[in-house]
């Protein structure tokens, strides 16, 4: 077999026989296949898409590039969260603590940001000594000893979806059914839980920007965790603006902290509580969706919550006092204050141009060799459906360096909102379940 005709016949739509897509990635991690060609098999199949089976074998090849654990054994139900990617979404660092302290097991594998979007690696790696690092033996230990993991890709587990991940970061490959369900249900299969609830995000800062390209992802990874022996659930939620009101790693990082504490965002609050009382019920860990809301909510007003997310930052070898001063997190020696053009309501905030303009600072990568800057991104003061007087500040873009009102990300900023007179309603948060 020969990659260039794989890539030909995928750029001409026809259908891969049974056995050529595990050939070709088994040939790509053994170095015989260059990137060059799989981000040209990429972009072929980002066009053209794939089957139903062709996904699965997808599927199949990233999960055996690895190891795959197991943690039958254990007694306590083990789940793991998912979000196929938005802009200030920050609900892992909330409800991972949620959950844990709710009396589940989290054995959770986390992706870096992809192209607009943030990632939770890099959001925690933005906390000063934290480490997300695992090989399969110290994260199974990790699972069965502290009850909550959330660890980077490793070499070990689904390693090719974490080389597909980078190229198709950099190479316009994300937006596609096919590459997303493989690649976060390869994930999800490895990593050994039982029960799965993915966050498949719709809108504006979601790779899927309407709820019929949603649900046919949601289907498409649930049916794929179904037929690896999987209880999965998937949540569509609304991201046509940021969830909460940062943008930027260590901003969203404090912003989870504030919630998990009880004092942040009650919409992220919201969806947290949602997710988890699914994936609560998927894992019998609770009888109904209203006793997984009760637990979860205790969660947060009896500080058991924050005490599972202080236990979680030490784990990776962060300082566990940041989260109770998470204002001793580093700022960014600039800000910038946005000011409103005129008296007026939010009428929309296009999250893919605020999560563009925290990419634009740094808070992202352009290319695979970027370095992140933490501190940097933007945080809005104003969401859908609120008031704004002339000359108010709407949001503030926090920077490396000075800027001016004619920078490029203040500019974005400026340009992401519709201003309208009259009242705005707030988007829906939830929009379906696909069990
Ligand atoms: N999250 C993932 O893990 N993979 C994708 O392709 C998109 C979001």
């Amino acid at each position: 077999m020969r990659a260039v005709d794989l890539i030909n016949d995928k750029r001409s739509g026809r259908t891969h026989r049974p056995g050529e897509i595990g050939w070709l990635m088994g040939a790509y991690l053994r170095g015989d296949v260059p990137d060059y060609q799989i981000s040209a098999w990429l972009m072929a199949v980002t066009w053209r898409g794939l089957n139903v089976a062709e996904t699965a074998e997808l599927t199949t090849a990233l999960v055996d590039s690895g190891r795959r654990l197991s943690f039958r054994d254990l007694q306590v139900p083990v789940v793991d969260k998912h979000s196929t990617g938005g802009v200030g979404d920050k609900t892992t660092l909330v409800l991972v603590p949620m959950l844990a302290a709710a009396g589940c097991v989290v054995a959770k594998m986390s992706g870096r940001g992809l192209a607009h979007s943030g990632g939770t690696i890099d959001k925690l790696e933005a906390i000063p000594g934290v480490s997300t690092t695992f090989d399969t033996a110290s994260f199974e230990r990790a699972v069965r000893e502290s009850g909550m993991v959330i660890a980077a890709q490793s070499p070990e587990m689904a390693p090719g979806d974490g080389r597909l991940y980078a190229l198709r970061d950099v190479t316009g490959t994300v937006e596609s059914i096919p590459l997303i369900a493989s690649s976060v249900m390869s994930k999800k299969i490895a990593t050994g839980a039982r029960a799965v609830v993915l966050d498949v995000k719709v809108g504006d800062g979601a790779f899927m920007a309407t709820l019929e390209s949603a649900r046919e992802l949601a289907r498409a990874m649930v049916d794929l965790g179904r037929a690896a022996g999987l209880a999965v659930v998937a949540v569509l939620s609304g991201m046509d603006a940021p969830l909460g009101q940062a943008v930027g790693n260590l901003l969203e990082v404090q912003e989870a902290i504030e919630t998990v504490a009880g004092r942040g965002c009650k919409e992220l609050l919201e969806l947290c509580v949602v997710l988890g009382s699914e994936v609560m019920v998927a894992s019998n860990a609770a009888l109904t969706l209203a006793e997984g809301r009760t637990r979860l909510e205790a969660t947060v007003a009896n500080g058991s919550a924050l005490a599972k997310l202080r236990d979680l930052v030490m784990s990776l070898g962060g300082d566990g006092a940041i989260v109770d001063e998470p204002s001793r997190l580093e700022k960014a020696p600039y800000r910038f204050d946005v000011l409103a053009p005129r008296g007026a309501t939010v009428g929309r905030i296009r999250a893919r141009a605020i999560g563009e303009a925290a990419m634009h600072l740094g808070a992202g990568r352009a290319t695979k060799a970027d370095v992140i800057d933490p501190v940097v991104g933007v945080v809005m003061h104003r969401g859908i459906g609120d008031t704004v007087r002339v000359g108010e500040a709407f949001a503030t873009i926090h920077s490396r360096h000075p800027l001016g009102p004619a920078d490029v990300s203040v500019q974005a900023v400026l340009g992401a909102i519709t201003w309208v007179d009259g009242p705005v309603a707030r988007p829906p948060l939830v929009l379906e379940v696909v069990r």
